[in-house]
């Protein structure tokens, strides 16, 4: 058996998977997310782990669990974790969709300037981003900043608990804005800018690389062998684009989990000139293009559980029939914006109501608001003369019929539907078989575990009306943009 743990910003959820691909359980346990000011957000790594425990107990009480032999993960990227001399974590985490960083990214991108951290790191700097954190923490809290002996991502801080192993994969690392992409190394003028030492940077893996095996105490509370293999894993999208099969080149993965992102894969290292798309490693060996919006899922949860106080979704959407016609638009901003707009302050808005408006016309402006954003990373693909004609897709909302049928028809995409839509956990899974040399590499069990079991085919008369309402979306944003 394997293990994927995808560290998620709602739950930890937990795969288990036989050699073969069969998913044998799936577990999912919840902690907390902390907004101790607006715009921020935080969690407790000690949260994780502890869930993580309890989860892996849960996942592999119906298995004999001397026969688990090896774990993988796809974590939620971009988060500061630190640790001090004994280990103890010395701050909350500093989450991927935290936006206090506004002063450190603008600094970085101008008086370091983007051509300098695209030349460094492949990348410029978004609020979200690592790097900005680490100066955000050197600014702000300078007594924490001096006692930080180690710095890792979310599920780093997993397989160092686990395993002992102080490691990072070369997908994530992409994240800290630390990395040199293109030669899969950390980047020495980048730990200058950000004061920093490699020493205090985990080693770098490939995402498939066994880092290290089970720590005899955890072994034994899990009642795993203590042989059990641990491997660096990915980021939770590369994860996914592993678990969908999007690997090799010019295949497209969309998410949409508390995020949304469009992922690319490619074989060559590629950027584009604005660096409006994230230029990452792959998990299978090569590189990526990725947009990635900081409200997706989120949006709709939102929506329905704060403002409509329900949790049932698909009753939400059931009465939603005029696609394409819809007057409301959402801008899904709700924790700022990524991909494409940078702008941390960005808000949501709700615009185009009238008195005839329903509740199913904002529902529907939420799902149509959230496509659209997606939509803005593709365009950027496009325009780098990318051609995209389908797309896999994974996470919470995917779950959505209705909100596939949507994202087929605003980007022209044929989506495909997989047999299973698990993603993150999934790719973790099989991560950790391709270390515990089940497989000979990423491409080839991505290629083999993906099924295609339905495809959501573009409709041209949907496509033409929504590429009407998308030409009015646009204009939005920059419309409001003086007043966020
Ligand atoms: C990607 C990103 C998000 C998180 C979500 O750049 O910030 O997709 O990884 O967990």
């Amino acid at each position: 058996y394997y293990i994927g743990i995808d560290l998620g910003t709602s739950a930890v959820k937990l795969l288990l998977m036989e050699e073969s691909g069969k998913i044998c359980n799936i577990v999912s346990r919840e902690y907390p997310l902390f907004f101790p000011h607006p715009g921020w957000s935080e969690q407790k790594p000690e949260d994780w782990f502890a869930q993580s425990m309890e989860g892996m107990k849960e996942l592999t009480k119906d298995i004999d669990r001397a026969q688990v032999a090896g774990i993988g993960f796809g974590g939620q990227m971009h988060g500061l974790v630190t640790l001090d001399k004994d280990d103890n974590v010395i701050r909350p985490a500093i989450l991927w969709n935290d936006g206090r960083t506004g002063e450190e990214t603008e600094y970085l991108n101008t008086v370091i300037g983007k051509d300098k951290l695209s030349q460094y790191t492949a990348n410029i700097a978004f609020a979200g981003f690592t790097a900005p954190k680490i100066l955000w923490m050197q600014k702000n809290e300078p007594e924490n900043f001096k006692k930080v002996v180690k710095i890792m991502l979310p599920k780093d801080y997993l397989a160092y608990r686990l395993s002992g192993s102080f490691c990072t994969d070369v997908s994530d690392a992409s994240g800290m804005l630390l990395l040199d992409v293109k030669n899969r190394c950390w980047s020495k003028e980048m730990l200058e800018i950000c004061g920093i030492t490699e020493e205090q940077l985990p080693k770098l893996y490939e995402s498939w690389e066994v880092v290290g095996t089970l720590k005899p105490e955890i072994a034994k509370e899990l009642g795993f062998s203590e042989n059990v293999k641990v491997v660096a894993g990915a980021g939770d999208n590369a994860a996914a684009a592993v678990g969908t099969g999007t690997v090799g080149d010019g295949q497209c993965n969309i998410s949409l989990g508390t995020s949304g992102t469009v992922f690319i894969s490619s074989k060559n290292f590629g950027v584009d000139e604005n660096n409006a798309l994230h230029s990452f490693c792959h998990a299978d060996g090569s590189y990526h293009l990725m947009g990635c919006m900081l409200s997706a899922a989120s949006c709709n949860k939102w929506w329905a559980e704060e403002i409509l106080q329900t949790k049932d979704f698909a009753a939400e959407q059931a009465p939603i029939q005029k696609l394409g016609e819809n007057h409301v638009f959402f801008l899904p901003y709700l924790m700022g914006e990524r991909s494409p707009h940078n702008n941390p302050d960005a808000r949501g808005v709700f615009f185009g109501m009238s008195m005839d408006s329903t509740r199913a016309d904002m529902t529907q402006a939420v799902l149509e608001g959230v496509a659209f954003g997606l939509r803005d990373s593709l365009e950027v693909a496009r325009s780098l003369g990318i051609k995209i004609e389908r797309t896999k897709i994974c996470g919470g909302g995917a779950k959505s019929p209705l909100w596939k049928k949507i994202i087929a028809n605003v980007m022209n995409l044929k989506v495909d539907v997989l047999e299973n839509e698990e993603g993150p956990s999934m790719g973790g899974a099989m991560l950790a078989a391709v270390g515990c040399g089940a497989y000979p590499d990423v491409e080839t069990i991505g290629k083999k575990f993906a099924k295609v079991v339905d495809t959501v085919e573009p409709d041209p008369e949907l496509v033409a009306k929504y590429e009407e309402r998308y030409q009015k979306f646009r204009t939005l944003y920059p419309a409001m943009k003086p007043l966020f």
